[in-house]
């Protein structure tokens, strides 16, 4: 990976320094339901306050498309933030730019903390306007992005502004880069992947990326009966994208042909319902009753898969075995994930998981904290699992 400068490589002391954070939470009546990307950015903000910065915090929320919508304002995050900072006082500005925002800014004394209103209230910004990033600019003396979970945006805030201010990454982005490096650019081998999720169609890119860095992808979720449907094998009513099945056989064509082993399931939970408690029985894959679908893959799938998993040295996890959602069918995403948290801990595997639902699923499976890196990633790991360049990476190197 090529190199970038860290908030250890600027002088932050008495400097106005804007740091990019994610603070897209899930909100509920006002109420931030989950703070883990407020209590990620914490450390970076309170490097830069106790050296002496006027830290100044921006981010996005939601998608109000260059509308003031009261609903995506950031002023709910402003006590959870300070409270992630252990306590420090964190002003609010009602813009993120112009006279309001100086206003704000100009107030900060060295190690004070301001955070700005939404920057998608402006719709420069997700058009990465020159002018627009121009005026971010012109409240800083230097920039600091801890926005992993943006970076695959090329917006004024992640991506422009990094031209016009000495850049670094902050202390989330570096670990983000660092776990993910150690996973696929730079790897302990053998390598696997975990990729399970409802639909092989959002998935592409990924699987055809990840055929030529790992040396085994199990797949698991309803794509899997997606990949069991084009190679001939009945699967009742599950869910499956049958359309796909030709590139279901691609993706499995180019895997043997790049050396990757392909790991599917041999049995599965099947169901009548999709419904927590519905009623369920384990069958062979090749005997899933025609007015039955898949909800989980099966104990013996699960075990075969942490036996695959001793052989490895990495893992790279993202999506679910099952509809975890609905119990009993996280099953077999927990056995494996337990599994996977045990060999985490006596240092027999690296693991890194992130996107879309796997955090919840992990944290289902009460392993969250268990595995060597978790990312606070969403789209952004998913473009980095297809093996994107990230617009908001790219700009710090
Ligand atoms: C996310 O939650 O994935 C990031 O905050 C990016 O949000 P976006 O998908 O609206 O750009
Ligand atoms: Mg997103």
């Amino acid at each position: 990976m090529a190199s970038f400068k860290t908030i250890d490589d600027l002088d932050v002391n008495g400097k106005r320094v804007l740091v990019r954070a994610d603070l897209n939470v899930p909100i509920r009546d006002g109420v931030v339901t989950d703070t883990t990307r407020i209590d990620r950015s914490a450390e970076t903000i309170l490097a830069l306050a106790s050296r002496g910065a006027c830290v100044v915090v921006c981010s996005h929320f939601g998608r109000p498309k260059g509308k003031r919508v009261p609903e995506m304002s950031l002023k709910p995050i402003v006590e959870p933030l300070s409270r992630a900072l252990g306590g420090v006082p964190v002003a609010f500005a009602e813009d993120c730019v112009g006279p309001a925002a100086e206003l704000v800014v100009n107030g900060l004394a060295p190690g004070e903390v301001a955070l700005l209103e939404n920057l998608r209230f402006h719709d420069e910004e997700e058009k990465n306007d020159p002018a627009f990033a121009q005026k971010l600019a012109d409240l800083c003396d230097l920039y600091v992005n801890d926005a992993f979970s943006s970076a695959h945006r090329a917006h004024a805030s992640t991506e422009y502004i990094a031209r016009l201010v000495p850049a670094a990454a902050g202390r989330l982005m570096q670990a983000e880069l660092e776990a993910l490096g150690k996973a696929l650019d730079n790897p302990q081998r053998p390598v696997a992947a975990i990729v399970g999720g409802a639909k092989v169609s959002t998935k592409l890119e990924l699987l055809g990326n990840l055929v030529s860095k790992v040396d085994m992808i199990i797949i698991g979720g309803g794509m899997a009966n997606t990949f069991l449907f084009a190679q001939g094998i009945e699967i009742g009513a599950s869910l499956c994208e049958k359309d796909m099945a030709d590139t279901a056989r691609a993706i499995l064509e180019k895997a043997a042909a790049a050396k990757c082993q392909i790991v599917l399931p041999i049995d599965a939970v099947v169901a009548s319902a999709f419904k927590e408690g519905a009623e369920n029985h384990v069958v062979a894959i090749d005997a899933v009753p025609a007015d039955k679908m898949i909800l989980d893959v099966g104990p013996q799938t699960a075990q075969a898969v942490i036996a695959k998993l001793g052989e490895c040295k990495t893992l790279v996890w993202n999506g679910p075995f099952g509809a975890f959602e609905i119990k009993p069918f996280d099953a077999a995403t927990n056995t494996v994930a337990q599994a996977a948290a045990q060999a985490t801990a006596g240092g027999r595997l690296l693991t890194v998981a992130g996107g879309g639902d796997t955090v919840s699923a992990l944290a289902n499976a009460g392993v969250e904290d268990k595995f060597s890196y978790v990312s606070t990633a969403g789209g952004a790991f998913l473009e980095w699992l297809e093996g994107k360049t990230l617009p908001g990476v790219a700009a710090l190197l």
